[in-house]
């Protein structure tokens, strides 16, 4: 691990281009189960951290301009204030095409794309443990607990979606898929890294995971259905323990996690409320994207590595 001389950023959409996503997805990967022939030493090296530091504010100033600093209301109104900004999204509905109109390819294809987050579901959200007190804290134990299948081996929900992969003929190997998303989808999962990296990001980080858990019972139904109508159903697990906890996982994300939060530190309401607007931002962008490409009959994936994840 050597001092690097770094001078060029990636200079693409700072929401969406493939070099920006790209490179911070290898950055954060670090800070995962990091890659087969890196050196460990880099996840903290100091020049490495600092050229990351210059892509997350690209990215970070672009969501700002992208969603605005969200008006913070009073500590009781947050859960629903966190209700109104769900309420008020008006983008396609991806889990409703899925449920009507979804072919096996077009399954898979959602299924690759939700990979690069579902492989390693919740660990960036578990960084917000320590970074959190009282009721807040306990709220969120509570909710990974079920993330991770509350310590029975195998049942985390990133092993369970790697059964929907197999199912599905796909390889779950964690970062199989990586050359064939596209940043738009990059983007989703590295939100949740920046947030859950950054102890300065904590309030954002939980109005990411309470919208996570508040708009997770339909669509996860509508997968599990969709699955089941073209024989997939076998892989229909993942969906199906969404659909039951989080049922009562919205209600612990509002009432417990985010307005426990907001009771605690409300410095952090407007963070939390930007944090909610910002998943709901990278989400809409990523299902556009795929209703878009479906419409004109088209792959969703990066067209230039097809050959490769055909
Ligand atoms: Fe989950
Ligand atoms: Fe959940």
């Amino acid at each position: 691990v050597r001092p690097l001389a770094v001078s060029a950023l990636p200079s693409d959409d700072p929401l969406t281009g493939d070099d920006t996503q790209l490179a911070l997805q290898l950055l954060y990967g670090l800070h995962y189960e990091g890659f087969e022939g890196v050196d460990p030493e880099w996840e903290w090296e100091p020049t490495l951290l600092a050229l990351r530091n210059r892509i997350e504010r690209r990215f970070v100033d672009a969501l700002i301009a992208d969603v605005g600093s969200p008006s913070p209301v009073a500590p009781a109104e947050v859960p629903d204030a966190l209700r109104a900004l769900i309420a008020a999204a008006d983008g396609p509905s991806l889990s409703s095409f899925v449920l009507e109109q979804g072919t096996i390819d077009h399954l898979r294809e959602f299924m690759i794309h939700r990979s690069i987050y579902q492989r390693r579901e919740a660990d960036a959200h578990t960084w917000g443990i320590p970074r959190l007190r009282g009721r807040a804290k306990s709220a969120m134990v509570t909710i990974q607990a079920d993330e991770y299948g509350n310590g029975v081996a195998g049942r985390t929900h990133a092993e369970l979606f790697a059964t929907t992969m197999t199912v599905a003929g796909l390889d779950p190997t964690p970062g199989a898929y990586l050359d064939a998303v596209p940043g738009v989808t990059l983007a989703t999962d590295n939100l949740v890294s920046l947030l859950g990296l950054h102890r300065r990001w904590r309030g954002a980080l939980v109005g990411h995971l309470a919208v996570f858990e508040m708009t997770s019972v339909v669509p996860m139904g509508r997968y599990a259905a969709a699955l089941r109508r073209v024989g997939l159903g076998a892989g229909a697990e993942f969906y199906d323990v969404h659909v039951e906890a989080d049922a009562e996982h919205e209600i612990i994300a509002a009432e417990q996690l985010a307005r426990g939060l907001a009771d605690d530190e409300p410095g952090l309401i407007g963070d939390l409320l930007f944090g909610a607007a910002a998943v709901m931002a990278v989400e809409r962008r990523l299902a556009e994207h795929l209703l878009d490409r479906w419409h004109q009959h088209r792959t969703s994936l990066r067209e230039e590595t097809l050959t490769r994840t055909a």
